[in-house]
């Protein structure tokens, strides 16, 4: 009797933890449609059986409830979803991943995988913390060459068309909210609105990270791209590689010239077109000076006579 009572309550209790312990799960199209209609959504990436995916299923299944009545949240997971390949690369393919979209705009949790950290992080980033700065942006909200008040600032420089940079934009996101409140974190697209400020900074390889501290400049070059490292330096390990003096900002000329130049590094192709279009523009001038040098005839000008009624 008593077995069987206590074979029940085994059975019972492991069938509510099984249910508890499940996220809906949702394929691609659907998950795709989340992220773009619904302000917040958490979604765990997993294989059907993988090391700790389980357990993290767990977690966040227990904070689910929480993350609804704070953020009116949907919590999912999408298992061997492709679109996993958004945010790993290498030898993270595999493991489990929480990613946290807020309109849209994703966040890598890189943190413990802690129920009670989770909920925290999720709840205290409602917002995107990355700020997108271009050309126009850049010097009047960094105030970088003055090294005036604005705060230090660690910019991501990266291109849209490069896979390693749109990886990893989530994970900055992830470095964003961790030092909130005493580094702002920014990224510029040096392929398109910020074609000038990379010029400015020298960047050529992406992505490149620039630390901005009260008019010095510190790259972090360093192999480790784990979200702990870019917090240490960010917080004084920074102190321990050589800086620079920020140049001066470009003037409107030099960004003309600047887009200019990386056109023709961009398309090579199109080198041939601008050499005929500027020896056209030689001639052009050439003939024009010739001509001038000939005496003009005086042309007459004509008045426009009103007649008077
Ligand atoms: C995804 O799931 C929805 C139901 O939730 C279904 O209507 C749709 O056909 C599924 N799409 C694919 C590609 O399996
Ligand atoms: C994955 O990346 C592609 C291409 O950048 C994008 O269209 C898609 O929305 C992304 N999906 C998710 C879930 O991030």
């Amino acid at each position: 009797m008593l077995t069987s009572r206590l074979f029940l309550f085994v059975f019972l209790s492991s069938f509510v933890i099984t249910v508890l312990g499940n996220l809906e799960q949702v394929n691609d199209t659907d998950l795709e449609k989340l992220i773009a209609n619904e302000k917040f959504v958490i979604v765990l990436f997993r294989e059907e059986t993988c090391q700790g995916c389980d357990e993290l299923e767990g977690q966040l299944s227990s904070i689910r409830e929480d993350l609804v009545d704070a953020l009116n949240a949907w919590v999912v997971k999408a298992v061997s979803s492709p679109l996993v390949s958004n945010f790993t690369a290498g030898k993270e393919v595999g493991k489990p991943l929480v990613v946290y979209f807020r309109h849209g705009v994703p966040l890598l949790y890189d943190g413990p995988l802690n129920d009670e950290i989770m909920l925290e992080t999720f709840v205290q980033n409602k917002e995107a913390a990355v700020s997108h700065l271009n050309d126009d942006s850049f010097e009047h909200l960094t105030q970088a060459a003055s090294g005036a008040t604005t705060g230090d600032w660690f910019v991501m420089f990266y291109r849209d068309d490069s896979e390693p940079c749109m990886k990893f934009l989530a994970k900055w996101e992830y470095i964003a909210s961790q030092l909130k409140g005493r580094i702002n974190l920014a990224k510029v697209n040096i392929k398109d609105d910020g074609i000038s400020t990379g010029s400015r900074f020298g960047v050529d390889q992406v992505p490149a990270f620039l630390f901005f501290r009260q008019g010095k400049i510190f790259n972090y070059d360093l192999p480790k791209l784990d979200s702990k490292a870019f917090q240490d330096f960010a917080l004084g390990w920074y102190k321990n590689v050589p800086s620079k003096n920020v140049p001066s900002p470009k003037t409107p000329f030099d960004e003309l010239v600047d887009r200019a130049v990386f056109m023709l590094k961009e398309n090579p192709l199109l080198l041939p077109a601008a050499g005929i279009a500027f020896i056209l523009i030689l001639m052009a001038v050439g003939f024009n000076a010739w001509k001038s040098r000939k005496p003009e005839k005086p042309t007459k000008t004509k008045k426009s006579v009103k007649k008077s009624n």
